[in-house]
C-alpha cells in the first residue's frame, strides 16, 4: 500500500514544485517511478553523483529529493499569490541549538503533540478531578444564615450582559477548542472520520468568530469590575487563612474576595490578553504582521498553553460560581442576592451597604409589572 501510494506522493509534489516554479530547488534524484522531467533546474541543484549513488544502495531512501524540495531556505520558488511565503513548498530549514528537527514545522508538530496536547489536556483532567473531590469532601459553600427577604443588587444589568457574553463566548470557544485538540482521541473513534471531520471544521469556524467576540467582551469585563478588584488589606488576611474556606465562616472580603481578585488579575487581565493576543494572530487579525510560518508556529505554541492554563483556572471560576457557592449564580443571574448571602460572603462590602457608603440599588430600579400593586404616595 505504502508503496503505492509513495510515487503518487512524490509526484504529486513535484509537480506543485514546478507549478510554483520552484524548478531552482527541485533537481535531486527521486525514485524512478516519479522521476518526471526536471531538466531545466539549474545545474547546482541537478542530479548529483552521490544521489544517484544512493538511490541505487538505498532505492527507498528519498531524503535527498526532500532536501532539494525545501531548498536552501534563502531561495523561494515563484507564485503569483499574494503573501508571505507563498512561493516556499516546504518551511525552510532552522536548527535551533541542541534540537534534533531537520524542519521548524517538524519542531513545532513534536512541541503540539509531545508537550502541549498531553500536559494540557493533564492539567484539565487533574482540575477536574480536584474539583469533583473538593465537592464531595468540602460541598457547596454557604447558606448558613436563613435569607431576610431583603435584596441587594449584586449586577447591574450591564455588568450582566458584559459577563454573559464574555461567558457565552468562553463556552464556545472551550469546547471548540477542545474538541479540535483532543478530539481525535474521544471523538474520532465514536464518529468516524467523515462526521468528526465535518464537526471539527464546523466547530473550528465557531471558533474563528467566538474568538474576536470574547476579545471585546472580556475588554468591556476588564474595565467594568477593575475598580472592586484593587487588592486591599483585608486580602492578605483572605489569603493567609485561605477564606475560611476550610473552617466554618468565611473570612470578610470586600465586593470580591481575595480568591476572585487572584482570578481576575492572574486569569482574566494577564492570561486573557495573552490568549486574546495569540488568538487575533492567529485569526490574522492584527494590521502591520506578515504572518510568516514561523509567527504563526509560535503563536499557536503561546493559545495553545495559555488557554489550557486559562481553562482550568476558569473551572474554579465555574465552579464556584455554580455548584460551589449557594446563591452566586442566582446572582448573577437576577442581579440580587440576599442579604444574608452579602453578609455571609462578602461582609465588608454588606457593612458599607448598611453604613449607605455603597448603594444597595445602582441601577434603575426594576419597573414592576403592569397590574402589580404599587407603591402609594
Ligand atoms: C459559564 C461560565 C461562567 C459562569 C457560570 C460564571 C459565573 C459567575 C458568577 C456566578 C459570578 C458572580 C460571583 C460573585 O457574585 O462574587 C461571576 C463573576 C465574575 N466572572 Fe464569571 N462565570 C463564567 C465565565 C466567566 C468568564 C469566561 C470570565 C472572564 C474571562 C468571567 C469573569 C468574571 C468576573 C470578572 C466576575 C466578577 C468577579 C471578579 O472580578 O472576580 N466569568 N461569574
Amino acid at each position: 500500500m505504502l508503496s503505492l501510494a509513495r510515487p503518487l506522493i512524490h509526484a504529486a509534489v513535484l509537480l506543485a514544485a514546478v507549478l510554483l516554479g520552484a524548478g531552482a530547488a527541485v533537481g535531486q534524484t527521486a525514485p524512478a517511478a516519479s522521476a518526471p522531467a526536471v531538466a531545466a533546474a539549474p545545474a547546482e541543484t541537478r542530479p548529483d553523483e552521490s544521489n544517484a549513488e544512493r538511490a541505487k544502495s538505498q532505492p527507498g531512501n528519498n531524503a535527498p529529493f526532500w532536501r532539494a524540495v525545501r531548498g536552501s531556505g534563502e531561495q523561494a520558488g515563484y507564485s503569483s499569490l499574494p503573501g508571505a511565503e507563498k512561493g516556499t513548498l516546504i518551511q525552510s530549514f532552522q536548527q535551533y541549538p541542541g534540537s534534533r528537527f531537520t524542519t521548524a514545522g517538524e519542531a513545532w508538530r513534536q512541541v503540539r503533540n509531545n508537550w502541549i496536547i498531553p500536559y494540557g489536556g493533564s492539567l484539565l483532567l487533574i482540575a477536574l478531578v480536584a474539583l469533583g473531590l473538593f465537592y464531595w469532601r468540602v460541598g457547596p459553600l454557604g447558606g448558613h444564615i436563613p435569607d431576610t427577604g431583603r435584596k441587594i443588587e449584586r449586577f447591574t444589568p450591564f455588568e450582566r450582559a458584559a459577563h454573559g457574553a464574555n461567558a457565552a463566548a468562553f463556552v464556545v470557544l472551550a469546547i471548540s477548542g477542545i474538541v479540535m485538540a483532543f478530539g481525535k482521541f474521544f471523538l474520532l473513534p465514536v464518529l468516524g472520520g467523515t462526521l468528526f471531520g465535518w464537526l471539527t471544521y464546523a466547530l473550528k469556524t465557531a471558533h474563528n468568530f467566538a474568538g474576536p467576540l470574547f476579545a471585546v467582551s472580556l475588554v468591556i469585563v476588564i474595565l467594568t469590575f477593575i475598580r472592586d478588584n484593587i487588592p486591599k488589606g483585608s486580602d492578605l488576611t483572605w489569603i493567609a487563612r485561605l477564606g475560611g474556606m476550610l473552617g466554618d465562616h468565611e473570612i470578610p472580603s470586600h465586593r470580591f474576595n481575595a480568591g476572585e481578585k487572584l482570578l481576575f488579575w492572574g486569569g482574566v487581565f494577564a492570561m486573557g490578553l495573552v490568549v486574546v493576543a495569540s488568538g487575533l494572530v492567529l485569526d490574522k487579525l492584527i494590521p502591520g504582521m506578515d504572518y510568516t510560518r514561523g509567527q504563526m508556529q509560535i503563536a499557536h505554541m503561546i493559545h495553545g498553553a495559555a488557554t489550557a492554563l486559562m481553562m482550568a483556572l476558569f473551572m474554579g471560576h465555574i465552579y464556584m460560581g455554580t455548584v460551589g457557592t449557594r446563591g452566586a449564580l442566582d446572582g448573577m443571574r437576577t442581579g440580587y442576592v440576599d442579604e444574608a448571602w452579602a453578609r455571609e460572603h462578602h461582609e465588608l462590602w454588606f457593612d458599607d451597604i448598611q453604613a449607605g457608603r455603597i448603594l444597595a440599588q445602582r441601577s434603575a430600579p426594576p419597573v414592576p409589572p403592569i397590574g402589580a400593586a404599587r407603591p402609594q404616595s
